[in-house]
């Protein structure tokens, strides 16, 4: 199951990303996750992104398509992947295409959550997220059982500081320009399967699930 999820910042891409994997056994690709915990390393690729996510800015092609291509080279890929936040560009989704055919893959769907804009802001502004688990809440539609803490480990609950509302602005303007040429980019080979994003999240897995169960013309 070779996969790709698109959608908004705020869509839902990681809230169901981590049912997906959970149920098909495929590595979850964020790119966004992989920028993170490189800047939480301070690695080169950490002080590389950290000026341009703050900025609520793509991280330039060049760098994005390398870590992603390393990584899809990696064993763990060999029976499938999910891929979530990649591409974002054209650009990045013409090198995708070179990558999985060097490496005799084929991709089996690509899954837009489609949610209007207006309900993003206030999704984005109240999630909370666990540093230690990475598991993702919401202060109103998927809160913890205790009030700020992780219900894994119990771990403080932060806000991401891309998830400040100046930030937040800047990363809907920049992400909506580049999802509609995305979209035709994958609707026109066929690939494109949209996903209502507006309904609670376990009716959401359910399409994609059903979505997933097909076999692909
Ligand atoms: P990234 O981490 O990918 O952020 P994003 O695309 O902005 O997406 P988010 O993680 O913010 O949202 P999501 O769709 O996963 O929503 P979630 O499930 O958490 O990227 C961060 C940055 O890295 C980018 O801005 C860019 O700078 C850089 N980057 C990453 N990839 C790149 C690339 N390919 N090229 C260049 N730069 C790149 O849900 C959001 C909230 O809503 C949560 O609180 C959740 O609980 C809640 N929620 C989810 N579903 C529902 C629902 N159905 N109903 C109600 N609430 C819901």
């Amino acid at each position: 199951m070779n996969l790709i999820l698109m959608g908004l910042p705020g869509a839902g891409k990681g809230t169901q990303a981590e049912k997906i994997v959970n149920d098909y056994g495929i590595p979850h690709i964020s790119t966004g996750d992989m920028f993170r915990a490189a800047m939480k390393n301070e690695t080169e690729l950490g002080l590389k992104a950290k000026s341009f996510i703050d900025a609520g800015d793509l991280v330039p092609d060049e760098v994005t398509i390398g870590i992603v291509k390393e990584r899809l080279s990696e064993d763990d890929c060999e029976n499938g992947f999910l891929l979530d936040g990649f591409p974002r560009t054209i650009a990045q989704a013409e090198a995708l295409e070179g990558i999985l055919s060097s490496l005799g893959k084929q991709l089996d769907h690509v899954l837009n959550i489609a949610v209007p804009k207006e309900l993003l802001m206030e999704r984005l502004t109240g999630r909370r997220v666990s540093p230690t688990t990475g598991k993702t809440y919401h202060i109103v539609y998927n809160p913890p059982k205790v009030e700020g803490k992780c219900d894994i480990d119990g771990s403080d609950l932060i806000q991401r500081d891309d998830d400040k509302p100046e930030t937040v602005k800047r990363r809907l303007e920049v992400n909506e320009k580049q999802t509609k040429p995305l979209i035709d980019f994958y609707e026109a080979k066929g690939y494109l399967r949209q996903v209502d994003g507006n309904q609670d999240m376990n009716t959401v897995y359910a399409d994609i699930k059903a979505i997933l169960s097909e076999k692909r013309a």
